[in-house]
């Protein structure tokens, strides 16, 4: 059969509250045409992201009722610590309530004033939680990376060059190497298992700390198996081991690949940093047999972790993501090619053209997705990253929509619609105006800002 079909049936539903245009066009005016200001009940698909929005299984249901609630030492905290460890054979694991908590009891310890921490590319979270501890990070991504037009099957790949270079040149105020796979902020593009032994063998060389950035990591060994030379026979969890097994921590947000609604955790081999980030979590999460989470999300996150490897998921999962980017594609709408894990990237700057990067052609886009389609997407683009901290507005390097595709969550009809939606509005794309900044905070302003149409 040539359709691959959802591999799960649906046990429990969410109505989705249909609106009309109309509606849609007065909703937008009230939110300032900032699509963080709509109430989700008033959005029809939403793909704003794809982190903590993804279908719990019956079984992971089943799993909640098994949570254990105790302060210390739950048989909660005890699966959890045993899913993570057959796929990341870690010594320590550190439960956090999301990501981000890893990140910021990580580079707590080892950021700092005048430290230099290079990745193929930081997420937002963690440029944050490093730039937050005085330290800089550095994006090192392969030049095809930020190319949205080349097809290399690896476009996530660490410029291996670029940090041996780096490594050398900053020395002792490099306190760890880092790598995030797949790589969400330059398009769900994932990194290959020679590229991450290659990161970790230059992290070696220079006697750095490894750490890998683990959100997408079943997504990434799915790409790993279907696209680098010898892997196409192993399994998922075998791929999964090889790509952490030269790794000397990881951070992780268990909103994506454990299939979870909130969690995340902090891996480590080295028993001192171990413990140091216990003490920081006692202080700023909680007791080390829960970090941040509730015995029940723990038990939902180690029954998580036995799906999210599971072959016939992850072939549907990524070939829903490469069936909407072909047919974007054979519509003549430029996206971010091939298509990556976990999400779509439309190239807003080359589609709307007569917008210029000023006037914020993503912001036009995703606001038109709305309109016509009740579609919620995210611009990535100049609303994001333009605003410079003197105080001037400089254009981002690329304007794009990312539509980020909950797992589990919307089935192929769900699909064909957003396709429609772009075909309808291919036909009026040109009469698309820009829009202009009223209001701003003083950082991340794309999820407070208010904004006027031109
Ligand atoms: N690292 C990556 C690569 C991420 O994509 C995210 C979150 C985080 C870290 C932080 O994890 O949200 O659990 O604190 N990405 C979400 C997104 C928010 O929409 O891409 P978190």
């Amino acid at each position: 059969m040539k359709t691959i079909i959802e591999p799960f049936r649906i046990k429990a539903v969410e109505p989705i509250r249909m609106t009309t245009r109309d509606e849609r066009r007065v909703l937008l005016k009230d939110a300032q045409y900032n699509l963080f200001a709509l109430k989700s009940d008033d959005v029809l698909i939403d793909l704003l992201t794809d982190s903590g929005t993804g279908a719990m299984s019956a079984a992971q249901w089943a799993a909640v009722m098994q949570g254990d609630e105790s302060y210390a030492g739950s048989p909660s905290f005890y699966r959890f610590e045993a899913a993570v460890k057959n796929l990341m054979p870690f010594r320590h694991v550190i439960p956090t309530h999301q990501g981000r908590a890893a990140e910021a009891i990580l580079f707590s310890i080892l950021g700092g004033a005048g430290k230099n921490i290079p990745s193929n590319t930081h997420f937002d979270t963690t440029r944050g939680n490093i730039e937050a501890s005085g330290a800089h990070g550095h994006d090192l991504v392969i030049a095809e990376g930020k190319d949205p037009a080349s097809d290399h099957p690896f476009k996530g790949n660490m410029d291996l060059d670029r940090l041996d270079a780096y490594l050398q040149e900053h020395g002792d105020s490099v306190p760890c190497v880092m790598l995030t796979i797949t790589n969400n902020a330059g398009g769900g593009q994932p990194v290959s298992l020679e590229n991450i032994r290659g990161t970790a063998a230059l992290a070696k060389k220079y006697g750095k700390p490894f750490f890998i950035d683990g959100c997408r990591f079943a997504e990434n060994a799915w790409f790993i198996k279907t696209r680098e030379a010898g892997q196409g026979d192993r399994s998922i969890p075998e791929i999964v081991r090889d790509c952490f097994a030269d790794a000397d921590g990881m951070t992780m947000s268990a909103k994506k690949d454990a299939f979870g609604n909130i969690g995340g955790w902090l891996a480590l081999n080295d028993d001192d940093l171990a413990d140091e980030a216990r003490t920081h979590l006692i202080r700023t999460e909680g007791f080390p047999t829960y970090g941040g989470l509730s015995g029940r999300d723990l038990d939902a996150l180690a029954q998580g972790l036995s799906e999210i490897v599971d072959e016939d998921y992850l072939r549907y999962r990524i070939r829903t993501n490469a069936y909407i980017i072909e047919r974007l594609d054979a519509l003549g709408v430029p996206v971010v090619k091939p298509a990556g894990g976990h999400a779509v990237f439309v190239d807003a700057r080359a589609w709307l053209s007569h917008i210029p990067p000023t006037a914020y052609p993503g912001q036009a886009l995703a606001v038109a997705l709305y309109e016509l389609g009740g579609i919620r997407s995210c611009e990535i683009g100049t609303v994001m990253f333009g605003r410079q901290p003197d105080g001037s507005e400089v254009p981002a390097a690329m304007d794009l929509v990312r539509l980020a595709i909950p797992r589990r969550t919307y089935t192929q009809s769900h699909a064909d619609y957003m396709i429609e939606v772009f075909e309808e509005l291919a036909a009026i794309k040109d009469t698309l105006t820009g829009f202009t900044i009223t209001k701003e905070p003083k950082q991340l302003r794309h999820f407070t800002c208010a904004f006027s149409p031109l």
